[in-house]
């Protein structure tokens, strides 16, 4: 029998398979490789394209989510292209509570993905700080009381992480062929950390998972809060992350951050966002105290494009 060359999934064919590439050595590791996962190169543009249709037919089958009803995320400029998309494919009109901390080029995405935006104003120049998380919050806990409301909630969403499991995780793992020696991502809702590392603890119990997260606001590995430019991170305690998980925890300055993904573009021809500059900034770290047969993987976020208004490409 022929295999039909489309279905009602339209692009979201397009989704995974991304490659893993190995980074030039720097000079300073201990000899370690570190591989990136371009995960920006997803039809949406982020790593979020892994987890969208798991949230949505989850909810389906659950039956909070029918036809006719309008699905609600805040998010800042990830989840909002993808979750667009899938609703699409599904037939759901999407909301989308999101904030000026955020780039232009993200809130402009969104749009464009054919999502209805409300853009909360931002409370400090220094960054993102936990207010405004609230703001975004306690905005869509209001519209997901309202009738014909299904609020995907991704902070507590355990389909999400499924969904990584089973498609980034599983591809990660044959990718590496078991050599795999350490996984780092940052935590924002901590989808991803956990899809993944739930993956490699199922196959590669030795292998080290390690969460980043923004040296500005440590909360898991100090318990304090604070403003920073890692957008996409949290820098809270995502109720996701179980730290039976994770072997342990590395913080990323925001300078540090935006000067790798600076150079990751010139070096390695990776054009990221300031997360990924994060996550490579600690598989290096990572990579400095292991030996040469050891292997390093971390995760291209998204792509640097949103990130254009920000100046760090000069
Ligand atoms: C750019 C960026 N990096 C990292 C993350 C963190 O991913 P996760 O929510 O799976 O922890 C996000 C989440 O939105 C993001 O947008």
């Amino acid at each position: 029998m022929n295999t039909p060359l489309t279905t009602d999934l339209g692009i979201l064919r397009a989704v995974g398979n991304t490659p893993l590439i190995q980074l030039h050595a720097n000079g300073s590791d201990g000899g370690a490789s570190v591989f990136v996962k371009l995960e920006y190169l997803n039809p949406s543009g982020s790593v979020k394209d892994r987890m969208t249709l798991a949230i949505l037919d989850d909810a389906e089958r659950r039956g909070q989510l029918k036809p006719g009803m309008t699905v609600v995320e805040y998010t800042g400029g990830s989840t909002g292209p993808a979750l667009a998309l899938a609703c699409r494919a599904k037939g759901y009109p999407l909301k989308l509570v999101t904030s000026s901390c955020f780039t232009p080029e993200r809130l402009a995405m969104m749009a464009a993905f054919g999502a209805d935006l409300e853009v909360m104003p931002r409370r400090s120049p220094e960054g993102m700080t936990q207010e405004d998380v609230a703001d975004m919050t306690n905005r869509v806990a209001e519209l997901a009381s309202l009738p014909d409301y299904f609020s995907t909630d991704q902070f507590h969403n355990q389909a999400m992480v499924e969904g990584y499991r089973q498609t980034l995780g599983q591809e990660i793992l044959n990718q590496t062929g078991g050599r795999m020696t350490a996984f780092c991502t940052g935590v924002g809702t901590g989808g991803t950390l956990m899809g993944v590392g739930l993956a490699i603890k199922e196959t590669l119990p030795d292998c080290q998972v390690v969460a980043m997260e923004p040296a500005g606001s440590p909360a898991l590995s100090k318990g304090v809060v604070g403003p920073h430019k890692l957008q996409g991170l949290s820098g809270g305690k995502s109720p996701l992350v179980d730290m039976n998980v994770v072997d342990s925890v590395e913080t990323a300055g925001d300078d540090e951050a935006i000067a790798m993904a600076a150079s990751l573009a010139k070096t390695d021809g990776i054009f990221a966002g300031i997360s990924t500059g994060a996550n490579v900034v600690v598989a290096r770290r990572l990579a400095e105290r292991l030996g040469p047969d050891d292997v390093v993987v971390t995760i291209a976020v998204d792509s640097g494009m949103k990130y254009m208004s920000t100046g760090i490409f000069g």
